[in-house]
């Protein structure tokens, strides 16, 4: 019953009204049930004589259709039972195009893969300029591509390069997008468009319009020479060489949706393309790829649905923000705030301080409006959310300040008392420490409940994570309200124990630790750091990542590292040496590899060898052992880290971090479904003998050791 009430007919005379909206979901979504029930609504307009035309409208809100439903995607194990779930969507999409009377899609919110594929095949489609209207074809993020003709019936409309941008990259466009490339015929005001869309429903019941197959036509001389048979293997080989670079041929999808659209673009037969697209489409929604990505998608939607706690607590509102240090991390924490509506107070010690964090903001803004993407007017209003202060002025208002200042505790402890004094007694105060004790910090504050960590990453607009991180004390409203916060200004927030580097750094930094060892090895940097970009899918090298981070700043938490956690981890000799040469990595231009002024990567710095006491490279090494013993250490330093010190409490929330954090490729899973896939015992047996040279830093752990015995699972 539900889902006839939620995918209804209502007839409007001669004009059939397909309404849609899922009973008990926020969502439309096109599940196999529901185009079954479409199917016997689109037959009972076929069969009756009544009706002239039809509109397919949504009533939930902000929404057309999301999509197909993803957790049936998910289930697909074989090519076969995919196939059938894709011949039935296509005879349902079929019917529509070929129904013998016109169809008009009204389009208010996202209207995104198989939603976008259904409005595809109508024959005419509006959407409201609203800026929650987003059309397009995301398959591709999931590992998939379009497979209810989508790949097939797009080009056609929006002609070979507008649909290769959408279907390669998973882009979706907004209404004033749609009606520029043609996807739409109109976009208007939302107030307008049911209006608008049952007045072109008259008209073809007054014969003025009538079922039309929109084609694409080219408009200027490029498009017309792009489209022509010339023009189009070029477009083709453009595209594959932009996505090879791009995914270095991890992903298979795009790739995928590239080959049918070349095979098909142009073809004179539905059937032939759409078998087409089928078949591509069954190859890929199998691969582990496309199973992990829905994963993290999934992980993604659970966490939008968390509050950081378990039991009834309630976020905090944060209104009025502050935040202490304006340098790299707090200019950014206060551009993000900003950027999402949050009135910011930035605290430093010096006027040139602040003006370096304004415009750190400004910078990220001006970017952004020269790429279009913001205009001059937002620009200005984001920017007047920022204030700066020497003071504590205006501190009596504020609900939650994160303290981004220099990186030593007693200075911290005290600066954090002062801060509280000058504050309400239920301001929150959150640290962005990389690697202090959180628990340690909070005795500076005379309300530890109110005390906990925001870790932020660098660049802080550009990483999506945020450690939450639980003192001792820190009370479960705390902990949800930067939960929250977190997800307000966008982020991606995981929940973790205080301890050592809490989560992402603690496992980062043995990484780095080995990557020095495989150095003092006789590896060459630029091979190293090729193995983990071109051979593992890393978004950067070992190397290219400490001279990211800075050299000093490195050495210096390897060292903190070996003292809070023992001989497991072991400073290696080049640590030693890096900080006496003068390299600080990208900062100064100077690091494993070379920059310009405009911090551009030259190339390896060739003479780094001899001023770090080694030899030449001669890369006796071979690569599955680089990328092993870099990344089996993290595995190792995971196992303890999840299972005995319980920083967080599933391995989910290790890969989420680890993605997030790092960007470890996504389409591998995560740090922990990656070991999931090698096995414990065979991870064991590899470190143990990388250990035999190397020592305690490559021994397994004991939970390692203990999970070996009997080849058990992180995610069991
Ligand atoms: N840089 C990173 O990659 C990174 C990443 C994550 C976390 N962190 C952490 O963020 C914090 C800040 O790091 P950063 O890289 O932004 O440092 P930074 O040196 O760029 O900035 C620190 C700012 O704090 C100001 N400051 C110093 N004492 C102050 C005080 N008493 N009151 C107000 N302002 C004061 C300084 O003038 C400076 O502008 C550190 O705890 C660091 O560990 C850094």
């Amino acid at each position: 019953m539900s889902i006839q009430e939620g995918v209804r007919l209502v007839s409007q005379g001669p004009i059939a009204v397909v309404e849609l909206d899922l009973v008990g979901e926020k969502v439309n979504k096109l599940s196999t049930p529901v185009l079954m029930r479409f199917k016997e609504l689109l037959g009972q307009i076929a069969q009756s004589s009544t009706y002239k035309a039809v509109v397919i409208i949504s009533r939930k809100p902000k929404n057309f259709v999301a999509g197909a439903d993803i957790e049936e995607i998910k289930r697909i194990t074989s090519k076969e039972e995919c196939r059938k779930i894709l011949e039935a969507a296509h005879s349902i999409f079929n019917a529509l195009e070929d129904l013998p009377i016109p169809t008009i899609a009204a389009i208010n919110g996202a209207c995104l893969g198989g939603g976008c594929e259904l409005v595809l095949a109508c024959d005419y489609r509006i959407c409201s300029d609203a800026k929650e209207t987003k059309i397009g074809l995301p398959e591709t993020k999931l590992g998939i591509f379009p497979g209810f003709g989508g790949t097939i019936r797009l080009p056609r409309i929006v002609g070979l390069q507008a649909a290769l941008d959408i279907i390669l990259a998973g882009k979706s466009v907004d209404g004033r997008k749609a009606l520029k490339i043609g996807l739409v015929d109109e976009s208007l005001p939302a107030q307008m468009l049911e209006t608008r869309a049952m007045s072109i429903a008259q008209e073809v019941v007054a014969g003025k319009k009538g079922k039309r197959k929109k084609r694409f036509k080219a408009r200027s001389t490029v498009e017309k020479i792009m489209d022509s048979p010339l023009g189009r293997p070029l477009v083709f080989h453009q595209a594959r060489k932009m996505l090879l670079g791009q995914t270095k041929g991890f992903y298979p999808a795009p790739v995928k949706a590239l080959e049918v659209v070349q095979k098909t673009y142009g073809s004179s037969s539905r059937a032939k393309s759409l078998d087409i697209e089928m078949a591509g489409f069954c190859e890929v929604a199998v691969t582990p790829v496309s199973k992990h990505l829905i994963d993290l998608f999934f992980m993604m939607e659970a966490i939008k649905k968390q509050t950081g706690v378990t039991g009834d607590v309630k976020a905090k509102p944060v209104s009025h923000m502050a935040v202490l240090g304006a340098g790299t991390m707090g200019g950014g924490i206060a551009q993000l705030a900003a950027d999402n509506n949050i009135d910011v107070r930035m605290k430093d010690i010096s006027n040139e301080a602040l003006a370096l964090g304004y415009k750190a903001a400004s910078d990220i803004w001006s970017k952004e409006l020269s790429r279009k993407k913001l205009t001059k007017y937002d620009m200005d209003r984001k920017m007047s959310l920022i204030s700066g202060t020497l003071d504590f002025s205006g501190f009596g208002q504020i609900d939650l300040v994160v303290e981004a200042i220099v990186e030593d505790m007693e200075i911290k402890k005290k600066v954090i008392a002062e801060t509280a004094k000058n504050c309400r007694p239920d301001t929150i105060i959150a640290t962005n420490t990389s690697s202090l004790s959180v628990s340690e910090m909070s005795k500076g504050h005379p309300h530890p409940e109110n005390f906990l960590g925001m870790h932020f990453f660098n660049p802080v607009h550009r990483m999506p994570l945020v450690e939450v991180i639980r003192g001792e004390k820190t009370s479960d409203e705390a902990t949800a309200t930067v939960f929250e916060l977190s997800k307000r200004m966008g982020k991606t927030p995981v929940v973790v124990k205080d301890g050592p580097g809490f989560l992402v750094n603690r496992l980062l930094m043995p990484y780095m630790i080995e990557a020095m060892f495989l150095l003092e090895d006789g590896m060459e940097i630029g091979t190293v750091d090729r193995y983990f970009t071109h051979k593992f899918g890393m978004p950067m090298g070992p190397f290219r990542l400490m001279d990211e981070v800075g050299l000093d700043v490195c050495v210096k938490v390897v060292k903190i590292f070996h003292k809070a956690l023992g001989d497991r981890i072991q400073v290696p000799a080049v640590a030693e040496k890096l900080t006496t040469i003068g390299r600080l990595g990208k900062k100064n231009g100077r690091g494993f590899y070379l920059y310009d002024e405009r911090g551009k990567e030259l190339s390896v710095d060739k003479g780094i060898y001899k001023e770090l006491g080694l030899n030449s490279p001669t890369n006796k090494l071979s690569e599955k052992e680089c990328i092993e013993r870099c990344v089996f250490v993290m595995i190792n330093e995971a196992s303890l880290a999840l299972i005995e010190d319980h920083i967080v409490d599933r391995p989910h929330e290790v890969d989420l971090a680890m993605i997030m954090g790092t960007g470890f490729p996504p389409f591998r899973g995560g740090l922990l479904k990656y070991a999931d896939s090698l096995g414990s015992k065979y991870i064991a047996s590899e470190l143990e003998v990388y250990a035999t040279q190397a020592g305690l830093r490559l021994k397994p752990t004991q939970p390692l050791v203990n999970m070996a015995k009997t080849d058990r699972k992180f995610y069991s």
